[in-house]
C-alpha cells in the first residue's frame, strides 16, 4: 500500500483509526491459510480440519493473553466491534433487563455504541443516559456518579474515543458502576491498536481486528465467564449447538454458544499474525511513537490560522480531529486526497457528539506505526497550501 502511488503522488496514509494497513506477515498468514492450510474448523476428522481448529483455538489463546484475560474461553469472535456490541446489547438486554431499568453511555460514544443500547432499551421498556463530556473531550466523573443509581444495570463506554482521542479511565469508571451494581461494557475499537490492555475487572471488553492489522469481518468479545454462561445465545445454527431434536436444542458453553455458524477463519488466522507483529514490535513502543507523532502534529496544526482542533483532553492517543475556518472539512480532504494524502472527514460516525461541538463533519488524521514525521510535515505542507489557495 504505502509503495504504491495516488494520483501520481505517494500515498500518504492517515487514516488508521478508520481501518489500520496490514503488514505482509498477516496478508502472508491468510494466503497460506488458503492456499496450504485449508480446511474448517469444529468439525471434521481429517488432518487439515483438525489443523485448522489447532491454529484457529491458538489465536483464541493469543488474543486471551494480548488483553490478559483469564481464558480463552472468555474469547469470542464476532465479525468487529459493532457485532460484539450488537451480541451483548441482544443477550444481555434479554436476559437481564427489565423496563424501569437503566443503561449509561457517554457523548463520545461511536454510533457502534450508541445504536445497539438504543434498539434494546427500546425494545425492553429500558432508559438511555449520556453521561456529559467537557470541552476538552473529558469524561465528566462526576456527572457520571450522579446518573449512577440501583436501576443501571449497564455502563458502556469508549475505552478510547475515535473522535476526541481521549483516553478514559477504565478502572475508575468500573469501580464506580459495580458499586451499584451495574456491569460495564468497554468499547476498545481504538485502544486496542495503540496502548497494553488488561481487561481487569470489566465485564465485556469488544475490539475489531482490521483496526489492530489485522483483516477485515474479524472481531473480539471478553466477557466474564459467569455472565458469558447467562446469557442467552446471539444467533443459532450450526457449531453452536450440543444436540439437536424436533423438541429441543441444547447449546455447547461459551465460546462456541456465541459462535453460529462457519466463523471467518482465513481472518482469524490473520489475526493471529497482526498480533504477532505487535507483540514484535512492542505495544509500548507503538504508543511512544503515536506520542511522539501526536505532539507534533498538534504543534503543526495549531500554528496554521483558523484550524481548530476537537479533543484537547491531556491522556489522549494518537487521533487528531479538526476543522479550518472557511473550508468545508470534504473539501479539504478531497484536496489532500489529490496530493495523495488520506485523512477522514464527515461525521466520524460520532453524530451526536460533532453536534455538541457545533459541527455536522471534521476532518481527522490518525497515525499508526508506519506514519513517520515527514507524513506531518507533507501533510501540513498540503494543509497550508489549501488555506493560502481557497482563503
Ligand atoms: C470507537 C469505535 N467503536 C466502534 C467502532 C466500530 O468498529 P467496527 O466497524 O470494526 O465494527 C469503531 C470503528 O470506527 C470505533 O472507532
Amino acid at each position: 500500500m504505502l509503495q504504491q502511488k495516488v494520483h501520481g503522488k505517494p500515498l500518504i496514509y492517515l487514516d488508521s483509526a478508520a481501518t489500520a494497513l496490514k503488514p505482509l506477515a498477516v496478508i502472508e498468514a491468510t494466503s497460506r491459510y488458503y492456499a496450504q492450510e485449508y480446511g474448517t474448523v469444529h468439525r471434521a476428522i481429517y488432518a487439515m480440519a483438525a489443523h485448522a481448529t489447532e491454529n484457529y483455538s491458538a489465536v483464541r489463546e493469543q488474543v486471551a493473553r494480548f488483553i490478559k484475560a483469564p481464558s480463552a474461553d472468555q474469547i469470542i469472535f464476532t465479525k468487529g466491534t459493532t457485532e460484539a456490541i450488537n451480541l451483548v446489547a441482544y443477550s444481555f438486554g434479554k436476559a437481564f433487563i427489565q423496563p424501569g431499568d437503566e443503561v449509561i453511555i457517554t457523548e463520545m460514544e461511536h454510533h457502534a455504541n450508541i445504536v445497539p443500547w438504543q434498539q434494546m432499551c427500546e425494545e425492553r421498556g429500558a432508559h438511555l443516559r449520556i453521561a456529559p463530556i467537557d470541552e476538552e473531550g473529558n469524561l465528566q466523573i462526576d456527572a457520571l456518579a450522579k446518573l449512577l443509581n440501583s436501576r443501571t444495570k449497564l455502563v458502556a463506554v469508549a475505552h478510547m474515543s475515535n473522535v476526541l482521542g481521549t483516553i478514559n479511565p477504565i478502572p475508575l469508571i468500573t469501580e464506580m458502576a459495580h458499586a451499584v451494581g451495574a456491569k460495564v461494557l468497554v468499547d476498545g475499537a481504538q485502544a486496542a491498536a495503540h496502548m497494553p490492555i488488561e481487561v481487569g475487572d470489566v465485564d465485556f471488553y469488544a475490539f475489531s481486528g482490521h483496526k489492530l492489522f489485522g483483516p477485515t469481518g474479524i472481531g473480539i468479545l471478553y466477557g466474564k465467564k459467569e455472565l458469558l454462561e447467562a446469557l442467552p445465545p446471539y444467533q443459532t445454527g450450526g457449531d453452536m449447538i450440543l444436540a439437536v431434536s424436533w423438541e429441543k436444542t441444547t447449546f455447547q458453553a461459551p465460546p462456541l454458544k456465541f459462535e453460529a455458524g462457519t466463523p471467518g477463519i482465513a481472518a482469524v488466522m490473520g489475526l493471529g499474525a497482526a498480533l504477532s507483529f505487535v507483540e514484535a514490535v512492542g505495544m509500548e513502543a507503538i504508543e511512544n511513537h503515536g506520542k511522539e507523532l501526536l505532539d507534533i502534529a498538534t504543534e503543526k496544526l495549531q500554528a496554521i490560522p483558523g484550524v481548530r482542533i476537537i479533543g484537547t483532553a491531556a491522556h489522549k492517543g494518537p487521533i487528531i480531529t479538526f476543522t479550518i475556518d472557511g473550508i468545508h472539512p470534504l473539501d479539504a480532504a478531497a484536496f489532500l486526497d489529490l496530493k495523495g494524502i488520506a485523512i477522514r472527514s464527515g461525521h466520524l460516525c460520532a453524530q451526536p457528539l460533532l453536534r455538541k461541538f457545533g459541527l455536522t463533519a471534521a476532518m481527522r488524521l490518525s497515525l499508526a506505526p508506519y506514519n513517520t514525521a515527514s507524513d506531518i510535515t507533507a501533510f501540513i505542507e498540503a494543509l497550508d497550501h489549501l488555506t493560502l489557495q481557497l482563503k
